[in-house]
């Protein structure tokens, strides 16, 4: 695993922004692996800058998302599937029906999975964008999910709910199921690059990068990835350097 420790939050992001217009600008039909949550929200401003400012085109971009919550249509404030039109899709030429997520709705979802994963294996992420949970989670693969998971409905830990639950006005309010990703499909992208910035986040990150590979801290397995950065701010970083 390559570790590139940035002083804040502002050089984080615009790190991870090098990185992903270097795959942009080297295929224009790039897959991205793309996160929701707070952390890559600087990438996120950084790539809609440089779209008005230099006019990078994602209009052949192909993205595919982590995850949905269960029950939440896209037209909800608080889907993700909202989340990635407000913070990045309505800000850059992409066209909508080249970016995908879970359908959080789906009537059947069983088959939305195997739709999803069949998806997946056509859309081969070329860069994988992730946080990490102060528990050490990926998309929303919690401690203890298989390392051979992929697309599933899955159960939010409580820590997960009690975080996420600053985006609700009541922590009841936040779904307990998500569709979400597995770490198969997250292994699969041929790069991943993870973020991390502040101090809540420092003790999972030192497990990822330095513990022992485990199912009980899923980002562990990216110790396994043959072409994973993980780029995190100075307060991120604290436990490991
Ligand atoms: C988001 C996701 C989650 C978040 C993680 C960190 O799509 O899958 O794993 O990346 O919970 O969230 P933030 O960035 O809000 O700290």
């Amino acid at each position: 695993m390559k570790i590139i420790v940035t002083k804040n939050y502002e050089e984080m992001s615009a790190e991870a922004f090098r990185l992903v217009k270097e795959v942009v600008k080297e295929n224009p039909e790039a897959v991205l692996g793309l996160a929701t949550g707070s952390t890559p929200l600087g990438l996120y401003a950084e790539m809609i800058r440089d779209h008005r400012e230099n006019g990078t085109s994602y209009r052949r971009v192909r993205t595919v998302n982590l995850d949905e919550y269960e029950g939440l249509p896209a037209s909800d404030e608080r889907s993700y599937a909202y989340f990635m039109r407000h913070n990045l899709f309505d800000g850059l030429d992409i066209e909508l029906k080249n970016t995908h997520i879970e359908d959080g709705t789906a009537a059947a979802p069983e088959a939305e999975c195997a739709r999803y994963n069949a998806l997946l294996s056509v859309l081969r992420q070329d860069i994988q964008v992730l946080g990490i949970g102060s528990n050490g989670h990926i998309a929303f693969n919690e401690p203890g999910t298989p390392f051979d998971s992929v697309t599933r409905v899955v159960t939010l830990a409580e820590s997960t709910v009690r975080d996420n639950s600053r985006l609700f006005d009541r922590i009841e309010d936040v779904p307990r199921r998500a569709f979400s990703m597995g770490l198969r499909n997250i292994m699969n992208a041929r790069r991943v690059l993870l973020l991390a910035n502040g101090e809540k986040k420092a003790k999972a990150v030192y497990g990822m990068v330095r513990g022992e590979v485990t199912e009980q801290l899923p980002a562990s397995i990216l110790q396994r990835h043959a072409d994973c950065i993980l780029v995190c701010d100075e307060a991120a970083a604290r436990l490991i350097s």
